[in-house]
């Protein structure tokens, strides 16, 4: 059974009721609700979310120094774009924490192009709605 840590950063609280044009309708309870029926018995999911960048700091380290992770699915929101701090926490531990964007970041606006985060990550998934989470985990169990 792999552990899986789902970490949601900034404004992702929101999933649902935030621009649903972008990010859709559903919310976060409901993805989760599908992905731990989904995968019972193969993954235990749990799940963070922050709208503050040192929360989200500590999640990625303690995941690892408090070994309650074996992998962490990552979607730091606007935090992709602009945090060493994240993209140094990831390259400190020795998990491995797969990219997630809902939005296809590439069909958006310029800012949203560069990640300072996903050349220390395992992969990255981005564009499938909040069938990227799903990707992700899928990519966390499969992955050796
Ligand atoms: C996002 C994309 C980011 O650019 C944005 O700041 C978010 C959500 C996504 O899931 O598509 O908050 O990470």
């Amino acid at each position: 059974m792999q552990r899986i840590l789902i970490i949601n950063g900034p404004n992702l609280n929101l999933l649902g009721r935030r621009e649903p044009e972008v990010y859709g309708t559903a919310s976060m309870q409901t993805c989760l609700d599908s992905l731990r029926a989904r995968y019972a018995g193969k993954a235990d999911i749990a799940y963070i979310q922050s709208n503050h960048e040192g929360d989200i700091i500590d999640a990625i380290q303690q995941a690892w120094t408090e070994g309650k992770a074996d992998g962490i699915v990552l979607n730091a929101g606007a935090y992709t774009h602009t945090s060493l701090a994240i993209a140094d926490a990831i390259a400190s531990v020795a998990l491995p924490v797969v990219e997630v964007h809902i939005s296809n970041v590439w069909s958006r606006e310029t800012i949203r192009h560069k990640s300072l985060i996903s050349g220390v990550c395992r992969g990255v998934i981005a564009g499938f709605g909040l069938g990227s989470y799903s990707l992700a985990v899928e990519a966390l169990i499969t992955d050796n």
